[in-house]
């Protein structure tokens, strides 16, 4: 067979930060995305979006990347009304909680995506759009043979800061102490960032407690917080 014809040659497999869970969309779910997709739901595209555009509004936007059920993303958008989310994720239950959220509780600053964030970031943000990145509680990914699936590694946030303009943050938090560590290894490594705290920060009082968060509490796990700005 000739190499070029191998399926592993035509589609080389790049490793995920996410191993799409099957989950059950409950009726309501549904039905939150069936009848406002066109308002709040934004579909992947190849070229870059312009985000004003998709939010009606020059505000200053915050990418989100895996909300998860998305109560604490509705939740800080019912707190920073002047600020505009696009809140993303590859879950479809949690997609649809989300949509019936904005929905019930009428938010106007979300937009909400279903794909894989790396991508989004690589081919649909232009530069120095983003005034601030969350990044709540993403997979831990345990064990040493998955660490390559964590989404806080050199390479992905090397993409990440040329999106964030200068004076712009990047917020993570973590309930796994030695993930918190590698964030904080990682962050440090780019001189453009700089911390606000002298390790972890505290929690910013418009962050609630996550549904993952107190997941990890309950668990007796530990919380980590850190933010940075661009130079
Ligand atoms: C551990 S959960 C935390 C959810 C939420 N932030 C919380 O604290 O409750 C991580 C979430 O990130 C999502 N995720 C992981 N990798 C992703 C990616 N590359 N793009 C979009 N979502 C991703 C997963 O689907 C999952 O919902």
């Amino acid at each position: 067979m000739n190499p070029s014809d191998s399926p592993k040659q035509q589609h080389p497999r790049s490793i995920k930060s996410f191993v799409l869970r099957q989950g059950h969309m409950t009726p309501a779910q549904q039905r939150a995305i069936d009848e406002n997709w066109p308002r709040f739901g934004l579909d992947f595209q190849t070229a870059p979006l312009d985000l004003n555009t998709a939010f009606g509004r020059a505000a200053p936007k915050i990418l989100e990347i895996g909300f998860g059920m998305g109560a604490a993303t509705a939740e800080i958008a019912r707190r920073l009304p002047e600020k505009d989310f696009l809140a993303i994720d590859v879950h479809g239950p949690g997609v649809g909680n989300l949509c019936k959220l904005i929905a019930e509780q009428g938010i106007a600053n979300i937009r909400v995506m279903r794909h894989d964030a790396v991508e989004v970031v690589e081919t649909m943000l232009a530069e120095g759009s983003l005034a601030g990145i969350h990044i709540f509680f993403p997979d831990p990914w345990h064990k040493k043979r998955h660490h390559k699936r964590r989404l806080i590694q050199p390479p992905f946030v090397a993409k990440l800061l040329p999106k964030l303009q200068s004076g712009g943050y990047i917020h993570l938090a973590t309930d796994w102490e030695e993930y918190a560590a590698q964030m904080l290894d990682v962050l440090n490594s780019f001189p453009e960032l700089q911390n606000t705290a002298e390790n972890y920060a505290p929690t910013p009082a418009y962050r609630p407690e996550t549904k993952f968060e107190a997941r990890g509490k309950r668990l007796g796990h530990g919380v980590w917080d850190l933010v940075f700005t661009k130079r």
